[in-house]
């Protein structure tokens, strides 16, 4: 079947042959009606978010409460990231291994190129073209997503160092990472949009490693369609660490600096909305004065090794896509900062003020229009149990707007990394804080972690399943073979004679017979991160147990906060029955992964089972 060449509109300057290739190409299977090229300017934003309010896929906040920020709502069925749609398409099954979704890839080419074929009719194709880390950077990458979406072309805008500078960059053969995205919502001639144009039955989110292509179909929702994120700058960046020896994290990047001036960088993985954002962003509570946090980065660290054998961070992002509901001026007062002005909100509620709300933002609305454009009041809601925000409802805003933002958040050669933190959510079983002895028995920590499910997937919520190093939805190969990469790494650096980052893990979220979490979480966790630090400088004491050491009440500086010893061991002690339980679900995760698990960890295993 023959299609009309669609004219594809490169600007002058564009002469990547290979670029120029694969846009026509995608113009005429995908029979878009234009083609846009972004340059990534402020006008340019400013144009494609009007184009957006008159078409009614955003509104526009009141400007004198919240100047140049827009609200999107989404179709219902387009709320988060669908992990059983999404497929990691290596030649070999087993090198995506047992915890992904698989298919031949010519299969999945042959699936994909009729779902695509046609797929932008009526539309626009934006060029999108990206640097994940700054620009011209050593450590970044760039990207180039074709996407049928306005809305992610603006969200790519905050969230990336998107435009003209890119391409420029790229010169006539720079390497870059193919993202192909559609809504799957052609127009027919004369058919009226949508607000959220998806396809609320078909969605695929591909990767094929080998050639490092992202195909995604269907879905206009956050990681889904914003391919930078967990498509690149995870799935196929984990692939490309394993190959070239650095690491592709779930993780937040921070800085802390003591009173006597002296910093340290911590990156910690803790899975989809368990309180990266909220940690990269604290504040020092009372007690900690003369102490600062600083962000570098709230979701994904690029890791890689210096000439020293010290690992060396950047975060190849330069925006956030956080979760709304939670966040408030006591949580997250940087985060809500940040939001005052610039921001796109996505699924939240709209006050009669042209304002944005939702749960656990602060004193509700008496009326509101909810997520999903009915109105709202708190008597309906507690007679129905109706959010006025979607549990996955967020917020996108340039890393900029961060008054925390820390000073080398751009800095091309990343901050050195003192130590790592894996957290899960659990109401029970594990510690508030946790040492691991030596680097093998981190990586088993990080492989073995348990969390209770969110709102960021598609799916049964609050379920514990097994998120090694919180990264179960987003390697980009089989995880045993990652863990292997961990185990590597650690062997190679200390080869160098470089100190390796301390491992621990976290927990904020024990609960008591109540129902409610006990530690207070939030800026009071800077008392678990000031622990660290005094174990990193040798003068913290904790108590050795089965799996790992942590701290005793008298350990922790409690100055300005009043938390009692009772209550510290209901987030710290260790339950024996519990834990047989828990390491039973860790040999559960083994059998899972027994195709090239490192026998060190079945060890670990053993050596932490003796022990109870
Ligand atoms: P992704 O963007 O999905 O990767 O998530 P994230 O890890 O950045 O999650 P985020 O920081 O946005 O937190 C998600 C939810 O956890 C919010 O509702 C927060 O209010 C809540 N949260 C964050 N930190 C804490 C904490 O220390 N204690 C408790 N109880 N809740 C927390
Ligand atoms: C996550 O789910 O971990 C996120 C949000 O950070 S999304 O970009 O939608 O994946
Ligand atoms: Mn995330």
């Amino acid at each position: 079947m023959s299609t009309p060449t669609i004219a594809i509109n490169a600007p002058a300057h564009v002469h990547h042959t290979r670029l120029l290739a694969w846009v026509q190409d995608m113009a005429n299977l995908t029979q878009a009606a234009h083609v846009h090229w972004c340059d990534g300017s402020q006008a340019e934003y400013d144009l494609l978010c009007e184009q957006m309010v008159a078409s009614g896929t955003m509104k526009r906040l009141n400007p004198s409460k919240r100047p140049n920020s827009f609200l999107a709502c989404s179709d219902p069925s387009d709320v988060a990231r669908v992990e059983d749609r999404t497929f990691i398409c290596s030649d070999k099954k087993e090198d995506a291994g047992p915890t992904n979704n698989w298919m031949e890839p010519a299969d999945m080419r042959a699936t994909l190129n009729p779902l695509f074929a046609g797929s932008m009719v009526g539309r626009t194709l934006y060029v999108v073209p990206f640097s994940m880390g700054p620009l011209g950077s050593p450590i970044a990458h760039i990207g180039v997503e074709l996407s049928d979406s306005a809305y992610v072309a603006v969200n790519m805008r905050l969230m990336t160092r998107m435009g003209t500078a890119v391409l420029d960059v790229l010169g006539d053969d720079g390497a870059f990472v193919p993202c192909m995205h559609t809504v799957g919502a052609p127009l027919a001639a004369g058919q009226t949009d949508v607000p959220w144009p998806c396809n609320p039955t078909t969605k695929y989110i591909v990767h094929f490693p080998k050639t490092r292509e992202i195909w995604s179909y269907g879905s206009g929702y956050g990681g889904n369609a914003l391919l930078g994120k967990k498509c690149f700058a995870l799935r196929i960046a984990s692939t490309m660490g394993q190959a070239q020896g650095w690491l592709a994290e779930h993780m937040l990047i921070l800085g802390v600096t003591n009173p006597q001036g002296k910093k340290y960088h911590v990156a910690a993985a803790f899975p989809s909305a368990c309180g990266k954002t909220n940690f990269a962003m604290l504040i020092p509570p009372t007690g900690f004065e003369g102490w600062k946090v600083t962000t570098i980065g709230d979701d994904i660290a690029w890791i890689k090794p210096d000439e020293q054998g010290r690992l060396r961070a950047i975060n190849p992002e330069a925006g956030y896509f956080g979760v709304a509901p939670g966040t408030n001026m006591q949580t997250n007062p940087n985060c809500m900062k940040s939001l005052d002005r610039d921001a796109i909100f996505t699924n939240v509620a709209l006050t009669d003020d042209g304002d944005v709300w939702w749960e656990g933002m602060g004193p509700a609305p008496a009326h509101a229009i909810d997520w999903q454009g009915r109105d709202w009041t708190p008597a309906v809601a507690a007679e129905t149990g109706a959010k006025a925000a979607h549990p996955n409802a967020r917020f996108t805003v340039a890393a900029t707007n961060n008054p925390a933002l820390d000073e080398a958040w751009d800095d091309p050669q990343g901050v050195a990394i003192d130590a790592f933190i894996f957290g899960g959510r659990r109401s029970t079983t594990v510690p508030l804080v946790t040492e691991a002895r030596n680097w093998t028995e981190g990586v088993y920590m990080a492989a073995t972690m348990g969390s209770e499910t969110t709102a960021a997937a598609f799916g049964a919520q609050g379920v514990v399943r097994r998120d090694p190093f919180a990264m179960l939805p987003f390697a980009g190969y089989n995880m045993s073979d990652y863990f292997q990469h961990w185990l590597n790494m650690g062997e190679r650096l200390s080869n160098t004679g470089a100190t390796l980052p301390k491992i621990f893990t976290t927990n904020w979220f024990r609960k008591g017979e109540d129902g409610k979490f006990v530690w207070p979480g939030f800026g009071e966790n800077m008392r678990v991160l000031k622990w660290m630090i005094d174990r990193i400088e040798g003068n913290g004491n904790g108590v050795e147990h089965m799996a790992g050491v942590t701290p005793t009440y008298a350990d922790l500086h409690w100055d300005g906060l009043d938390f009692s010893a009772a209550q510290f061991d209901a987030v710290t002690s260790i339950d024996s029955q519990s834990w047989r339980d828990e390491l039973a679900l860790h040999q559960e995760l083994f059998d899972k992964l027994s195709h090239n698990l490192p026998p060190a960890l079945v060890d670990t295993k053993a050596s932490w089972s003796a022990k109870l």
